[in-house]
């Protein structure tokens, strides 16, 4: 018999879940951009969690490596990372997944309204499908959840380098570096502001 993973006998389904929402909300910009001219978002990047970071993160959690902690108590197995050119972007993508059908919001933080200490910014949220396949607990049609992080080109750029520079450093954070971050955390939103702006006074002035 093969040998299984965190994800069990529901690991096939992942990926096929992942498609079809992606597939939904690319079909959604393709429908607005035919509407109104411009597209909601710039980029869009999915992913499966490969299941040893998943194992990695569960045992972090001390939960159980069963498919259960994997895809009920953690919740973003399936990912998705939506980078929109404005900030009235993110929210108006967000009103076509609350549309979805299927699809419901179960938790949000919208870390733009709201940035974390450090200077983070997005918006994120956890949806719960309903699928065709079975889940952990026997159920079909089967929940599956989504999480699906939306950010401006701006707060992407941002939350990719200090990633990188995260990960990279074996030293501790200096005040220096950690007051700088957020200082240009801070910076790039304003920007994101004046662009929200300057879209405005254009549509305004059309
Ligand atoms: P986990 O899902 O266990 O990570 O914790 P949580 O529920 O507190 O998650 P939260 O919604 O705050 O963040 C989840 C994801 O957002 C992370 O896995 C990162 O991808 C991203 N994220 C959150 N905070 C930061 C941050 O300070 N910097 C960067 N670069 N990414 C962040
Ligand atoms: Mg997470």
């Amino acid at each position: 018999m093969k040998e299984q993973g965190i994800y069990g006998a529901y690991a096939p389904y992942l990926p096929l879940i992942l498609e079809d929402i992606s597939q939904r909300i690319q079909q959604a910009n393709q429908a607005h951009k035919q509407e109104t001219g411009h597209k909601l978002f710039e980029h869009f990047n999915a992913r499966v969690k490969t299941e040893a970071s998943m194992l990695e993160k569960c045992q972090r959690k001390n939960l159980a490596p069963h498919p259960e902690s994997a895809l009920k108590t953690v919740r973003d197995a399936i990912g998705l990372r939506i980078v929109c050119g404005f900030i009235d972007d993110i929210y108006q993508t967000i009103e076509i997944i609350r549309q979805l059908e299927g699809c419901r919001i179960v938790a949000e933080k919208d870390y733009i309204l709201a940035a974390k200490p450090n200077g983070y910014r997005s918006y994120h949220l956890i949806a719960e499908l309903e699928t065709p396949y079975e889940d952990c607990w026997g159920q079909k049609p089967g929940h599956y959840f989504v999480e699906i992080q939306l950010r401006t080109i701006a707060m992407d750029s941002w939350a990719s380098l200090e990633h990188q520079m995260k990960y990279k450093q074996e030293i501790k954070d200096s005040k220096r570096i950690v007051r700088e971050l957020k200082r240009c955390a801070d910076e790039l939103a304003s920007c994101d502001l004046t662009m929200q702006t300057i879209r405005n006074l254009i549509q305004e002035s059309e």
